[in-house]
Formats: C-alpha cells, structure tokens, sequence
C-alpha cells in the first residue's frame, strides 16, 4: 500500500518537474568558482536495446566523427564561459564505440578544466585489451560495464547475446579485466518481466564471483515510449516482484558490498562512490542531455544535426530549461542525498542560507511515520525500509526523465 502511495505521489511530481520552457530563458545559469561533473553524452550504438530509453542512435561512422567534434566545441564554448569541472562522465549509447575520438574529446576535457576522475561506460564487447590501454592511457579511473544479466536467455531476448556473447564469456572478461582501472562498476537490471528467484540467484552468483568493485542495480524502468518494445521482446511487466527482488538482491551482497546509494554497491573497504550523488551539480554536454546548475535544469536538443549544426554556429545548443525555487532545489537535494544514504541538516543551512530543513517539514515528516527515514546527531539517514522506498522514488525520477525524453524526441 505504502509502496503504491510513494509511486503515484513521485509519478506525479516527477513529471509536473519535468515541464521545461522552450528557447526564450534557456540560457546557461551564471558562473561561479566551483568544481562541478562535466557530464558528457555519447549516444551511438552498434544496435538498440528493446528496452532502453536513453538517448541513443544506431551508430554512423561520418555522423559520430562530426558529433565528437561539435561535442570538443562545446566544451570550449564551456570553459571560454568561465566554468570549471573536477570530474567528468562519459555515458551513453556507447561512448567507447571510437575510441580515437573519444580520446581526443577527453584530452581536449583534461586541457581545459581541473579535471581529477574520468568514469567512462561501455559494453562488454569493448572489455578487451586494446581498449583497455586507451582508457588507462587517457586517465581513466572508473570503468562502468552494462551487463544487465548474465542469463543467455534474457540476453537472447534482448538482443544482446550476439553482440557481446554469453553470461559466462561476460564475467569472464570483466575478471579478466579487473584490477586495472580504480573502480570497475557493472550495470544490472532487475525485474526483467520473466525473471525468477532462481534466475536472480544465479545472476548473484556469477556476479559476486567476479569480484567487481562496484555494482549498480537498477530497477527495469518502463517509459510510455519503450512499454511495447520491452513487453514485445520481454513479456509483460509489473512491480510486483520488484520488492522482493530488491530485498534479495541486498540481502546477496551485503556480506561483500555496502550500500553507496539505494541501488549502488560498493566494495566493503574500498572508497568508490557514486556519481549523481557526490555531485551536487553537473553540467550536461551533448545531444540531449540534461544538466543542473544553480537551481536551473536544461536540455540540450536531442536532433544530432541540429546539434552539430548549432555549435559550428559557435553556439551552445540548448532547448529548454526551467528554474526551480528554493523550496523545489530543496525537495530535489531531499531526493539526491538520501538516495545516497543520508542528508545532514549542516549541508542544508550552508545551502539554503541558514532555511532549508523548513521547506522539507512533510516530507521528513512522512518519511520518518513510514520508517524510512531516521534522524542521529544533526543528520536524516536511509533506514534499510527507506532504501526500497528511494528505490521506487529514482525509479519514477529517471521514468520522468524519460517520458520527457521521449517527448522531445517526438517533436
Ligand atoms: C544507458 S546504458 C549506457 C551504457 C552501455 N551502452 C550499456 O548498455 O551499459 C547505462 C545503463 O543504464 C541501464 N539502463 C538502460 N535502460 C534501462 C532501463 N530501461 N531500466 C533500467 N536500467 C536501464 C543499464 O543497466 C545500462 O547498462
Ligand atoms: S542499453 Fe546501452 S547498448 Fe543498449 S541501447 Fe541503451 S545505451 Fe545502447
């Protein structure tokens, strides 16, 4: 009951947050002397996954030649505004699908910010090791694999079996593999419409003897506009075994991971974290991407022509943004930090001028009558029944985003 309740409310909110202004107002937000994520967006792939609803187009030689090089003006356009990045993030589609272009968009990145980690995405097919050469040579300290899991089944039925081979040949790569990068992260899902018990048991097994730093497991996120695809290749979908399936999940790791946020596991005595959550702002570059800077979010156009078209103008390609209030940039630090285990009341006075705890009254409120939220020496913390709840919460979040995607692409 509960779990419904926190569904439809975040359903609701999440997509009133997610209604931008078009052109007029969507300007960058000015600039001050802080060390932000320079999210960078890559959005070409071999081929598309039914499921997936993020950004990203099957992979054109010419076209993915010309999108690095309208992405290294934009980063220009960035610093020539006066910002600064210590940490940047490559994601995708596929940001390894060209390799020297990727590396001369991050050293182009290394020259012009005080950059100190790079974390890149990839899929298993690029886990060999020429790739691996490049990525350490261009500094890279986070390596993110999407495998989503490691059942030939599943991987059959979503198309990624012949792309990047068996379950067994996956973990066998990312062993081979481990060690040479500070965090080696990989990507799952979770309640695939006909996943099992059994079937997240045998996923847990392979996955905890490959020893990986980091784990992100995601809850299968259904958009309006990938609902079809994925019931077509997949099956039907519901969150019925959602909870269940989590709560075996973090029951699986927890002798070896702990909880860096909601849905990330990180290695017990290591110090990866998660991204998202470490920084409170990020700039997103890109066709399509979003960023969020001084209570402003905006969007990049998701048309990859008119991108690249926009910035040989010498202009930054942007198609919406929103301003959010006080009270609103509250309720999403409310979201972020929590989901990332806690919040403290002392990060909330720094940023809202001594206020902050005042805008969030009932939803501290509600959490804590729930359970989920606990409170201890000037800091609210995730309670192990508040972490399903953050689970359902980011799930609605990213599905926002997506349907927001979605309708921008559509346009
Ligand atoms: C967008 S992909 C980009 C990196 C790479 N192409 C890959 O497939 O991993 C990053 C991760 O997002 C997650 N993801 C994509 N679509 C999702 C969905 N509909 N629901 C849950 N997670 C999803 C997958 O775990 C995936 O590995
Ligand atoms: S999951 Fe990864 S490989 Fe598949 S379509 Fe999405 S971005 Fe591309």
């Amino acid at each position: 009951m509960i779990d419904r309740i926190i569904t439809e409310v975040a359903k609701r909110e999440f997509s009133r947050a997610m209604r931008f202004e078009e052109g007029v107002g969507a300007s960058l937000p000015r600039e001050e002397d802080r060390g932000r994520l320079l999210y960078l967006h890559i959005p070409f792939c071999e081929s598309l996954c039914p499921y997936c609803s993020f950004n990203r187009v099957v992979f054109d030689n010419h076209l993915c030649r010309g999108y690095h090089a309208a992405l290294r003006k934009e980063i220009q356009l960035y610093r020539d505004y006066g910002y600064d990045f210590t940490g940047v993030y490559v994601g995708g589609g596929t940001p390894t699908i060209l390799m020297d272009e990727l590396e001369k968009t991050l050293s182009l990145a290394a020259d012009c910010f005080s950059i100190r980690e790079i974390s890149v995405e990839t899929n298993p097919n690029h886990l060999t090791p020429e790739h691996v050469d490049i990525l350490k040579r261009i500094g890279v300290n986070r390596l993110s694999v999407g495998v989503q899991s490691f059942d030939d089944g599943l991987l059959k039925a979503m198309g990624r079996y012949e792309k990047y081979g068996s379950g067994a040949s996956i973990a066998e790569r990312i062993v081979d593999i481990s060690g040479q990068f500070d965090t080696l992260n990989a990507d799952m899902i979770f309640n695939f419409p006909t996943q099992t018990e059994e079937n997240l048991n045998s996923d847990l097994d392979l996955l905890i003897n490959t020893a990986v730093d980091q784990v992100t497991y995601y809850p299968l996120m259904v958009s309006d506009s990938t609902r079809r695809k994925v019931e077509g290749a997949l099956g039907s979908f519901d969150f019925r075994k959602e909870r269940n399936f989590y709560q075996l999940i973090s029951g699986r790791l927890a002798p070896y991971y702990r909880f860096s946020s909601a849905w990330c596991f990180s290695r017990k005595g290591s110090m990866v974290d998660e991204y998202i959550v470490d920084y409170d702002e990020y700039a997103g570059l890109g066709s399509g991407s979003i960023g969020y800077m001084h209570g402003r979010c905006y969007a990049n156009t998701f048309d990859i022509p008119r991108y690249i078209e926009t910035l040989n103008k010498g202009e930054i390609p942007l198609m919406a943004s929103r301003d959010f209030t006080p009270p609103q940039q509250a309720r999403y630090d409310f979201l972020m930090k929590l989901f990332g285990m806690e919040l403290s009341i002392a990060f909330l006075r720094g940023k809202y001028n001594g206020r902050g705890i005042g805008y969030l009254w009932s939803e501290i409120f509600a959490f804590m009558l729930v359970g989920g939220v606990r409170y201890k020496r000037g800091t609210f913390y995730l309670t192990d029944r508040g972490r399903y709840y953050w689970v359902i919460m980011m799930r609605e979040f990213f599905t926002a985003v997506n349907n927001f995607r979605d309708f921008c692409l559509d346009r």
